[in-house]
C-alpha cells in the first residue's frame, strides 16, 4: 500500500524534480561541487553510472497506461525517475530508489516462451512488458524526443529569432543532449558492462567522447571505453620488502595485442549473446581496435575501445572547456552544425574534417581572442595540483580539475561577434606553413608536410587531421570565406518581418545553413571538368576508409 500510495505522489511530482535531488545528494556526497555548482567530470560520471545501475529498459510491447505502468513496477521498490521514448516501438527507461528494485523486479521476468525459434539463455536488464488480458491496450505515453530536428526544420526556427544570439543559444537548445538522453547512454554503457563483466568482473565501461563531453548534439554515436585499470597491473606499487603475490597471468607480446584479444572476445559475446545488439563488427586491426554495432533499443551507433585513456583525458579537457564559459559550448555547437550542413564533416569516416578537430580550431580560436576567453592547456597545467598528475604512456596529460582555481580574463565579446571573427579567423588562416596548438595558443610551425595540421594535445607528435585532405581544407577554408562575408551583409543579418508570411525568411545564422552559392557553381563547374575515373575514385576511396577504424 505504502508504495501505490508513493505511485500516485510520483505521478504528481513529474519527472524533472528527482534529477535535482538527486543531484543535491549526489554533492554532498562527494563534495566535488565548485560554489557555483559547476562539477568535475569524472563527479559527473560517477552519479550518472550509480543511476544507470540502479536502472532497467524496458519494452513497453503492450502501452499500458501510465499509472499502471507505475503500479506494476512500484510493487518491486520505489522508483526514482522514469521516462518513455520511442525507437520502433515504445521504451521505457525506469531508475529504482535502490538496486533491491531491479533484483526484484528482475526475479518476477519469465523467460519468453517461443515455438519456432531457440534462445540464448542471457538474462539481462533490457525486458519486455506485455499485457496477458488484450483489452488493456492503449497509446499515448508521453515520449522524449531522442533524436534532434532536421537542418531545414532548424533554418525554420531560427528564422523566427530576433537576434543572431538567440539564434545561437536555440541552436545549441534543440541540439544538445538532454537529460534523458544521457542517462539512455549511460544505462546502455551499464547493459554492456553486464555483458563484459562476465570475463571481467572488475571491468567498468565508460562513455567518452561526444555523449559526455558538453558538446554532443541528439543522436551522436556512443562511444565506450572498457576500462580495466583495476586489473591491468597500471599504476601498480610494488612493496619493499617482505613477501610478494601475484596472480599468474597469460603473456603476450603487446599492449595493442592483449587489447586485441580482449574486444575479440568481448565482441563475439556482445554479437552471440548481446539482447538488442546488432551488425557488430570487430576492427581489430585500426589504429585504435574497436567494435561497432548498433544497440537498437536506444537507437545507438555505438564504438567499445578497450586502453584508450588518452582519449578519456581529451574527454576530460573538453568539458572542462565546455563549462569554462558558455561562449564555448554555443560555438561549437554553431561551428559543428555550420560544418555538417555544408558537408565539411560527415558522419562516414574519410578525407573530412573530423567533428573533434572542428572543436580543437574553435578552442583555439577562441584562445587566440584578445584578451583570451579560455587559457591555454599549458596554463591549466601549471595550476594542476598533485591529485591532477598524469602521464600516460610516458605524455604529459596533466591539467587542473578545479574549476575555482582558473580565473578567467575579461572578454565581453558577443556570440555574433565571436561567429564572424571565427569566420575571418579560418579564412585568412596560414594553413600552409603553419599548426594549430591548444597547449600553448599560438601556432606553431608546421612540423610535417599534411594540408591541414592540429597538433594532438597529448601525444604532441601526432597530428589529429592527419586525414584530411587538400580538397577539404580548401571547401573548409572557401566556406570561413563566404560565411564571414554573408554575416557581415547587414541587409542579411537583421530579423525579416514575417507578417502575413506563413514561413519566415532565413536570415543571419539560419542563412549561414543554406547550401552555398559558391560550392554549388564550383561543384557544377567541377562536374563538367572532372574525369568520370576521378569520381569513381573518391567514391571507392570513402568505401575503403568506411571500414576502417576512426578513432585517433
Ligand atoms: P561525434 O561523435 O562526431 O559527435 O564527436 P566525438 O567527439 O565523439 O568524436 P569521435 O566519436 O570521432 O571520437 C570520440 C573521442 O575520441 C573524441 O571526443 C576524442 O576525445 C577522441 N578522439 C577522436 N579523434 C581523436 C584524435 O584524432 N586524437 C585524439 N587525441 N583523440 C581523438
Ligand atoms: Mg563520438
Amino acid at each position: 500500500l505504502n508504495c501505490l500510495q508513493k505511485v500516485d505522489t510520483f505521478l504528481h511530482r513529474g519527472v524533472g524534480t528527482d534529477a535535482a535531488v538527486a543531484q543535491a545528494q549526489t554533492t554532498e556526497r562527494d563534495g566535488s561541487e565548485a560554489k557555483d555548482g559547476r562539477r568535475s567530470l569524472l563527479a559527473v560520471q560517477d552519479e550518472r553510472r550509480e543511476q544507470a545501475e540502479k536502472s532497467v529498459l524496458i519494452s513497453c510491447q503492450s502501452r499500458p497506461s501510465e499509472k499502471k505502468f507505475l503500479k506494476y513496477l512500484s510493487r518491486h521498490g520505489d522508483v526514482n525517475k522514469y521516462f518513455f521514448y520511442e525507437s520502433y516501438g515504445v521504451y521505457a527507461v525506469v531508475e529504482f530508489a535502490s538496486r533491491d528494485g531491479v533484483a526484484s523486479l528482475i526475479e518476477a521476468a519469465t523467460i519468453p516462451s517461443v515455438s519456432h525459434e531457440s534462445m540464448v539463455p542471457f538474462k539481462s536488464r533490457l525486458l519486455s512488458l506485455r499485457s496477458v488480458d488484450s483489452l488493456n491496450h492503449q497509446s499515448g505515453l508521453p515520449c522524449q524526443p531522442q533524436t534532434s530536428v532536421s537542418i531545414s526544420e532548424l533554418v525554420h526556427r531560427l528564422s523566427s529569432e530576433d537576434s543572431v544570439e538567440q539564434q545561437i543559444t536555440s541552436l545549441t537548445e534543440a541540439f544538445q543532449l538532454t537529460e534523458e538522453n544521457s542517462r539512455l547512454r549511460f544505462l546502455v554503457c551499464s547493459l554492456l558492462n553486464d555483458i563484459a563483466a562476465a570475463y571481467f568482473p572488475e571491468c567498468t565501461i565508460r562513455p567518452f567522447g561526444s555523449s559526455v563531453n558538453g558538446f554532443g548534439k541528439l543522436g551522436c554515436d556512443l562511444d565506450m571505453f572498457l576500462d580495466l585499470d583495476s586489473i591491468s597491473g597500471w599504476n601498480v606499487k610494488q612493496p619493499k620488502a617482505g613477501l610478494l603475490l601475484e596472480y599468474q597471468m597469460k603473456r603476450a607480446n603487446s599492449e595493442r595485442a592483449v587489447t586485441q584479444s580482449i574486444l575479440s572476445v568481448i565482441g563475439e559475446c556482445v554479437d552471440q549473446f548481446g539482447p538488442g545488439c546488432v551488425g557488430v563488427q570487430r576492427i581489430l586491426n585500426a589504429r585504435c581496435p574497436l567494435v561497432r554495432f548498433s544497440h537498437q533499443p536506444s537507437g545507438f551507433q555505438c564504438d567499445l575501445t578497450a586502453n584508450n585513456r588518452v582519449a578519456m583525458i581529451s574527454t576530460e579537457l573538453l568539458y572542462l572547456y565546455g563549462e569554462l564559459d558558455p561562449r564555448v559550448r554555443h560555438l561549437v555547437f554553431t561551428i559543428r552544425c555550420w560544418a555538417r550542413a555544408h558537408g565539411i564533416t560527415s558522419s562516414i569516416p574519410g578525407a573530412w574534417i573530423s567533428n573533434f578537430s572542428l572543436t580543437v580550431m574553435v578552442l583555439f580560436f577562441l584562445q587566440k581572442r584578445n584578451p583570451p576567453i579560455i587559457p591555454t592547456l599549458n596554463h591549466l597545467r601549471d595550476l594542476a595540483g598533485p591529485a591532477d598528475n598524469s602521464v600516460i604512456e610516458g605524455h604529459d596529460c596533466t591539467f587542473v580539475r578545479d574549476f575555482s582555481k582558473i580565473h578567467l580574463q575579461r572578454n565581453s565579446e558577443t556570440l555574433e561577434t565571436l561567429l564572424c571573427e571565427f569566420f575571418v579567423f579560418y579564412a585568412t588562416f596560414p594553413f600552409s606553413r603553419m599548426s594549430i596548438n591548444i597547449r600553448k595558443g599560438k601556432e606553431q610551425n608546421k612540423p610535417e608536410v599534411a594540408p591541414l595540421h592540429i597538433q594532438n594535445p597529448f601525444e604532441t607528435s601526432l597530428n589529429v587531421s592527419k586525414n584530411v585532405n587538400a580538397t577539404q581544407l580548401s571547401r573548409f577554408v572557401a566556406l570561413c570565406q563566404e560565411s564571414s562575408w554573408l554575416i557581415q551583409q547587414s541587409e542579411r543579418n537583421s530579423p525579416k518581418s514575417a507578417a502575413g508570411e506563413s514561413s519566415p525568411t532565413p536570415w543571419g545564422l539560419a542563412a549561414l545553413l543554406l547550401p552555398s552559392q559558391v560550392e554549388g557553381m564550383k561543384s557544377r563547374k567541377k562536374r563538367r571538368r572532372e574525369p568520370v575515373s576521378e569520381t569513381i575514385k573518391s567514391l571507392l576511396e570513402s568505401l575503403k576508409n568506411k571500414n576502417q577504424g576512426k578513432k585517433r
